[in-house]
């Protein structure tokens, strides 16, 4: 059936999401993505050129980001019919995009772009018709985004200075770091925060405060420096005391605690999985010193070499003086280590599984692993919460179906 013809232009005023087809949407994007990396070229080519003002929000070097706002905009536009699922994220992106210097008259910049690039693409497929479908469900996106920002300006920053108070290289590649922001800064054990270093400036990613709130605000990290990894490196190598770091809002429900859950726990860290996993015992041991009353805990902690066991000396002593807190290490890739060797997954799911809830975090191969092994175990899929380190909020799926069926300590 025909639709009442709309301009070419975009974008357009349309913001009707009746008007738009789902279907059009999505097998358009399908289309345009079998181009691979010249769709991000051609957007942000389009983008630069026509507006070159918003170049300095981006990284100088754009190799290997170049797919992060493309491919997740693509996405999130063609989905916009079920927008009610992603209406939090985005409310959350709107608020977030605040630390890139984004407002409101930028997002017509790269709705534009975003239409010169479907456009570019589909050739003859783009007519009056698609280019409404695409022009609506941008302006939904983009409205939930901007109307989010405007109003979180109201009471918090764009972004928090924190300066860099400590920095503890614990083994060859692997940095411990404080940093105190300069004003309140409100986050729940479990969650994660993206910082940009001064040394990587407009690269920003994501690390998970490994202490529970303090009151002096100061905020633990563990870094893990990934070869070949441009921020990692940087902060295991050249971050020092009294830099200044920017930090964004908090973010992740996945691995936080409802406070008092009583539900027993099954930890399972791969690497610096740990760190959002100590803050949350962390968060229990004061529930246990208020209360003398926790969940049972039992934490394993995965790693490579034996001396990855980067934070044993804290682990065992609370294993030795709290009865709730059970802690066992897992070596995967030493056929001389003493103790319990094998992938993490494979031990959690050899533990206990019944009545437990099992909280797993790490590298999206490991947590791929562990969530396969303790679901053939025989563990019920709601009662396992992950957190695994690679960018996947913008499409949950994605990431799920990028896990690989093997996995390693990392
Ligand atoms: C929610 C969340 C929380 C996180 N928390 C922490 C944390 O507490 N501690 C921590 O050390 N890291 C954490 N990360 C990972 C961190 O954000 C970075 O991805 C990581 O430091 C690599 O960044 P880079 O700039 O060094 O690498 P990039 O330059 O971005 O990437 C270099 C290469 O390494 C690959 N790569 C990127 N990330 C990883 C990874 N995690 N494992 C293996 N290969 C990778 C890339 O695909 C690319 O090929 C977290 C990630 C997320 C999404
Ligand atoms: C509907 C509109 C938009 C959507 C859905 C969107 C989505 C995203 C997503 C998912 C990311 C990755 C975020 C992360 O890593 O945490 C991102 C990054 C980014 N976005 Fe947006 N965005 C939109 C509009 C804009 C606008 C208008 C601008 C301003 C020009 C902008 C500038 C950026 C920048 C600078 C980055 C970081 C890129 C990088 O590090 O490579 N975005 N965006």
């Amino acid at each position: 059936m025909g639709r009442p013809s709309r301009s070419r232009n975009c974008p357009l005023e349309a913001d009707r999401r009746s008007l738009m087809d789902a279907y059009a949407l999505q097998r358009s994007w399908d289309r345009v993505t079998r181009h691979g990396e010249q769709v991000p070229l051609y957007f942000y080519s389009h983008l630069f050129v026509s507006h070159p003002e918003v170049r300095s929000m981006f990284p100088l070097s754009m190799a290997n980001q170049r797919d992060k706002l493309v491919s997740a905009l693509g996405r999130i536009v063609s989905n916009a019919d079920r927008i009610e699922n992603d209406a939090d994220f985005l409310r959350h992106l709107g608020r977030d995009h605040r630390k890139y210097a984004v407002v409101a008259e930028h997002y017509n910049a790269v709705g534009a772009s975003l239409c010169a690039t479907l456009k570019h693409f589909l050739g003859s497929e783009w007519d009056e018709e698609l280019a409404a479908d695409w022009t609506a469900a941008y302006q939904v996106i983009a409205r939930i985004m901007v109307e989010a920002a405007e109003t979180a300006s109201e009471t918090s920053p764009d972004w928090w200075d924190a300066e860099v108070v400590s920095v503890e290289r614990r083994t060859m590649d692997l940095t411990l770091l404080t940093v105190r922001p300069g004003r309140a800064f409100h986050f729940r054990p479990g969650q994660s925060v993206s910082m940009e270093i001064p040394q990587r400036p407009r690269q920003w990613r994501y690390f998970s405060p490994a202490n529970a709130p303090r009151r002096d605000g100061s905020i633990d990290l563990h870094v893990q420096q990934i070869d070949g990894g441009q921020v990692s490196t940087a902060v295991v190598r050249s971050l020092k005391v009294g830099d200044t770091v920017k930090l964004g809002a908090p973010v992740g429900e996945r691995l936080t605690r409802q406070a008092d859950d009583p539900s027993d726990l099954l930890m399972v860290a791969g690497g610096t999985g740990l760190a959002p996993l100590r803050a949350v015992l962390e968060e229990i041991d004061q529930e246990w010193q208020r209360s003398r009353t926790a969940p049972r805990v039992h934490l394993l902690h995965g790693v490579r070499m034996p001396w990855h066991l980067y934070d044993r000396p804290w682990l065992r002593e609370l294993a030795q003086r709290r009865p709730w807190f059970e802690y066992t290490e897992v070596v995967s890739d030493d056929p001389s280590y003493p103790g319990t060797r094998g992938k993490v997954g494979k031990v959690a799911a050899r533990q206990a599984l019944y009545g437990r809830t099992a909280m797993v975090c790490g590298g999206p191969q490991m947590v791929g692993h562990t969530l396969e092994q303790l679901t053939a175990a025989g563990m019920h899929p709601e009662r396992i919460k992950y957190e695994h380190f690679y960018y996947a909020a913008a499409d949950q799926h994605t990431a799920e179906a990028a896990l690989t069926r093997s996995g390693d300590n990392r």
